[in-house]
């Protein structure tokens, strides 16, 4: 999803462990132009989805790899920890009601069209979003499901938590699917007119509940006004300056109260871990810093300093008024966030490699159960805990490397598709899954006599699991080489 900061600096937004560290921005600027003919013979008429047909067509872009992991639903394993994340966070909203079980299949218009994203907003290519067919995506974020949840759920505050999918890159920090937990709190303008609260004044209704909620001893960096009129705009139409300050408070105190809670629980992990460092560590630092989304004004990010940088961690902002409005609840007025669970579970349990989160393996799987007791013979699983993960072992990395010329042939007319480094990325997985730990491009020129261009991918094998063998790394890196011929017209070098 891009943006634009608010520095005026362009960049990929999206709370999501995802699309927002820096070298995530290069990655997505390196769209390589060349030529894919696209093999619609190789589509099927139909794609079975969760035991649903669905007609394909030329948008189709949804591989084996992703099919097989839609039931998998992390955020839903008891002893998960990502369903531990999930499960911690949604503690810190007492009252909300909770949603986690939507479905990932979802329409264009609720994943883009309900949410105000322009028609040519790159969050919508095909490089980057898996499309089932021209009107139906895998989410990309847990917004998708937004205006269905204002127009169906009267209460005043919920959470939506989902597993999403992205084409993106391969690394320890990247998984082209991953969670997210959607939250909104909203105030009933009607409702409050008829009751005695705060003389039916809803600025004055909010601050009184920001006055209910729990307080932190944090240091919280935040030299943004309420709201700006270029960088933040007031949604004047809708909202007194008041309302949106007092909205904007509402916000930004719920939030820092779920990532103090968070990382207060991280530390306590390390330390019982016996991480000396942990104990003295420096103290929390979070920031605020002005943000821009299609479906909030004003909007904001909140970042954590952690291991000497800022990393952001949500994506928030007040609600646009016309999503309430399509949405049937005109009167409703109030503030959504957005965050990505791998990216805190990462910290939480001081997990070093996104790809663990999908092992089967019971040496990762077994550190976060917890035993509530023995019945009969069995014992009965708890809710699970929060600790630190101990390593297993770290198995041999073993780099190959692949370079090839892309084809002559030019310009992308013609509809066909442009590769995208994300479709190398796509090969990959599709070929080789797990056992692949990160994939660099580590050389690019253009020839200066032919024009073509050169590109040298370094794919760097190593499971989490086991050791692989020579042989087989060297048969997963030749299927690779061979689909890039076969699918993509490359010469290799
Ligand atoms: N959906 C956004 C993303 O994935 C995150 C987000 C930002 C959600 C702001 C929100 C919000 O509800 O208000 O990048």
């Amino acid at each position: 999803m891009v943006g634009i900061r608010a520095n005026g600096s362009l960049r990929t937004l999206g709370a999501t462990g995802s699309y927002v560290c820096s070298s995530c921005r290069a990655r997505q600027a390196r769209r390589v132009a060349s030529i894919r003919e696209y093999s619609s013979d190789s589509t099927p008429p139909n794609l079975i989805l969760e035991n649903r047909p669905y007609p394909t067509d030329a948008w189709t872009n949804v591989p084996s790899s992703i099919i097989s992991a839609l039931p998998r639903r992390l955020h839903l394993q008891p002893s998960h920890p990502i369903a531990l994340t999930r499960r911690l966070i949604e503690s810190r909203f007492p009252g909300f009601t909770t949603y986690s079980s939507f479905s990932p299949i979802v329409s264009v218009q609720q994943n883009f069209d309900s949410l105000g994203f322009p028609p040519d907003h790159p969050g919508r290519a095909r490089s980057d979003t898996y499309y089932v067919n021209r009107d139906t995506v895998l989410r990309t974020h847990s917004s998708a499901h937004q205006a269905d949840v204002f127009r169906a759920d009267s209460s005043d505050g919920w959470l939506v938590s989902a597993d999403v999918y992205r084409r993106d890159a391969i690394d320890r920090s990247h998984y082209p699917v991953f969670h997210q937990m959607e939250g909104a709190r909203t105030w009933d303008r009607r409702r409050l007119a008829t009751s005695a609260s705060a003389n039916g004044d809803l600025a004055q209704a909010i601050w009184d509940d920001v006055a209910r909620l729990p307080t932190h001893d944090v240091v919280v960096e935040d030299p943004n006004p309420p709201t700006h009129p270029e960088r933040n705009p007031l949604q004047a139409n809708y909202h007194t300056p008041e309302e949106a300050e007092a909205v904007g408070a509402h916000l930004k105190r719920s939030l820092e109260n779920v990532v103090v809670e968070v990382f207060a629980q991280a530390k306590r992990a390390a330390v019982a871990a016996g991480d000396a460092k942990a104990a003295t560590e420096e103290p929390l630092k979070v920031r605020w810093v002005e943000a821009y989304f299609p479906f909030t004004s004003p909007s904001w990010e909140l970042e954590v300093f952690w291991q000497n940088g800022w990393l952001e961690v949500l994506g928030s902002g007040v609600v646009k008024q016309e999503l309430l409005v399509e949405a049937g609840v005109p009167q409703r007025v109030g503030w959504a966030f957005g965050l990505g669970l791998e990216r805190i579970a990462m910290l939480l349990f001081g997990i070093p490699d996104i790809r663990l989160f999908w092992s089967r393996d019971p040496r990762f799987l077994d550190q976060f159960k917890s035993e509530v007791g023995e019945v009969g013979k069995g014992k009965v699983e708890g809710e699970g805990r929060i600790a630190r993960f101990q390593p297993f072992s770290k198995y041999p990395a073993s780099p190959r490397d692949v370079s090839f010329f892309l084809p002559s042939t030019s310009s992308p007319a013609g509809g066909r598709p442009v590769f995208h480094e994300n479709d190398i990325m796509e090969l990959v997985r599709d070929t080789a899954g797990d056992s692949v730990e990160d994939v660099q491009m580590v050389d690019e020129f253009v020839h200066p006599k032919t024009g073509r261009k050169s590109l040298c991918y370094r794919i760097n094998y190593r499971s989490l699991e086991r050791t692989l063998g020579r042989e087989e790394v060297n048969e997963l890196h030749e299927g690779i080489s061979k689909k890039l011929v076969e699918g993509w017209g490359v010469e290799l070098r």
